[in-house]
């Protein structure tokens, strides 16, 4: 349960919000580098902590993201022309380049020209592993990008996607991270559980043992989350999670066989459109090998694991139709009668409504990872706002870890037995 005050803080981000303003100390995700692929392509709106923005890229391939609304008289840049490296509104033709600066103002007569003295917001931004990044805070205090691992490999090894969620960016994460709801929203009926004897060995533990013992560890890039399950007779079978400041999770492997070593790994990021949409970004990656064509779609394609989504990034199964729920399937197949996972996870999380209530819920010990998340980054802004920067923020190195799943022996510590599992791999140096 949170305080009233602690919810709003926790939920709000428009800028001058103490979340707002955290949320802005750290690069992000912004969009797919294939929406603004091409040199002077069409700009693309883009609406991210409740700011709107356009998006495009110039003659000479650079990247520019802008306030949306033209500093004369407030039209929208996603009427401009983009042409001859900057961005030209088309109500008096006042143009912009990446920088925001105002490089033609032909409206004015040369006596009265004042483009000099306009500038408009920009934020930079940056193309890495299929993405725009965006850093949308004051510019003396910019940090180097996280290293990920997975946005430093080759295309082949790594895929990412997003789709619209439509509720507030807290009740997502705390969806991702709370490893619990596997055991229920995500499963079979017991009925089709028993009927197939080859689900991976993965899915059946979680399904045997459905009361994980979670432990929850404060680390230094957010919260390290561990939930464990009867294995075999000797072993226990160990789920290990991260949740990385400030809207991160690394999920462990989806993989049938038993190599977790050579396995690949999923991840998210939610990333705030505004108090009541977020993007929720699914990111794939395997270290060691490229995905298989069977692989990069399921992960990757729009028609794959994460279900269709329209042109607008929304999902084709969403609130106005239920989610397509089916009665009969969830009789007889699934828990929920909803499918797809991220449908799943959706139609809950959505259902809470667009901002959930904190001050009404009942937790309990399986929800030790969302306490410890919320503590964290309420804590977090509440700091900065006395003028303690996130050291988060500054500290790339940090992110770069893999999560796992793995049988260990009944006697072995899971932080030392799995450490070697959540190394990350080489990333290039931060250039700083
Ligand atoms: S409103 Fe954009 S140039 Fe006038
Ligand atoms: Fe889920």
């Amino acid at each position: 349960m949170l305080s009233v005050e602690d919810n709003e803080l926790l939920t709000k981000v428009g800028p001058g919000s103490p979340m707002g303003d955290l949320l802005r100390r750290f690069w992000f995700p912004a969009m797919l580098e294939e929406e603004i692929a091409a040199p002077d392509s069409p700009p693309v709106k883009l609406r991210l902590l409740g700011e709107d923005l356009i998006a495009f890229k110039d003659t000479d391939g650079r990247i520019g993201i802008l306030d949306a609304y033209c500093p004369h008289r407030r039209v929208h840049l996603y009427f401009g022309r983009n042409e001859e490296c900057g961005l030209r509104c088309v109500y008096h033709g006042w143009k912009f380049d990446v920088d925001g600066n105002c490089v033609d103002m032909p409206s004015e007569p040369e006596e009265t020209n004042f483009a000099h003295k306009v500038k408009q917001t920009s934020y930079p931004a940056v193309a890495r592993g299929g993405m725009v990044w965006i850093y949308m805070g004051p510019k003396e205090k910019i940090p180097a990008l996280p290293d990920f691992e997975w946005a430093y490999l080759p295309q082949m090894q790594r895929t990412s996607t997003k789709r619209l969620q439509q509720c507030n960016w807290a009740q997502a994460v705390e969806g991702g991270i709370d490893s619990s709801h596997i055991s229920f929203l995500h499963s079979s009926t017991d009925a089709q559980f028993t009927a197939n004897k080859n689900l991976p060995r993965r899915n059946k533990y979680l399904g045997i043992d459905r009361h994980p013992v979670f432990d929850v560890r404060d680390v230094d890039y957010g919260v390290l989350i561990s939930a464990r399950r009867n294995g075999e007779e000797d072993s226990y079978y160990w789920r290990i999670t991260q949740c990385l400041m400030p809207f991160y999770q690394m999920i462990p492997p989806v993989v049938p066989e038993d190599d977790t070593s050579k396995a690949s790994y999923t991840g998210h990021a939610w990333v705030p459109i505004d108090d009541e949409n977020t993007w929720t970004w699914t990111f794939s990656a395997n270290p060691h090998r490229d995905f298989t064509p069977k692989e990069a779609e399921i992960s990757g394609g729009a028609g794959g694991m994460w279900g269709p989504i329209d042109e607008n990034y929304r999902p084709v199964q969403n609130r106005d139709n239920n989610y397509m729920l089916d009665r009969v399937a969830q009789k007889n197949d699934t828990f929920t009668g909803i499918s797809g996972i991220p449908n799943q996870d959706a139609a809950v999380q959505e259902s809470m409504g667009p901002i959930v209530d904190r001050n009404r819920e009942y937790l309990g010990q399986s929800d030790s990872a969302i306490i410890a998340w919320r503590r964290r980054i309420i804590e977090m802004a509440k700091n900065l706002s006395a003028g303690e920067e996130p050291a988060e923020a500054h500290h790339p190195e940090w992110y770069n870890v893999r999560s796992c799943s793995t049988l260990l022996r009944r006697d072995e510590d899971w932080q030392e037995g799995t450490a070697w599992l959540r190394a990350g791999g080489e990333v290039p140096k931060a250039a700083e």
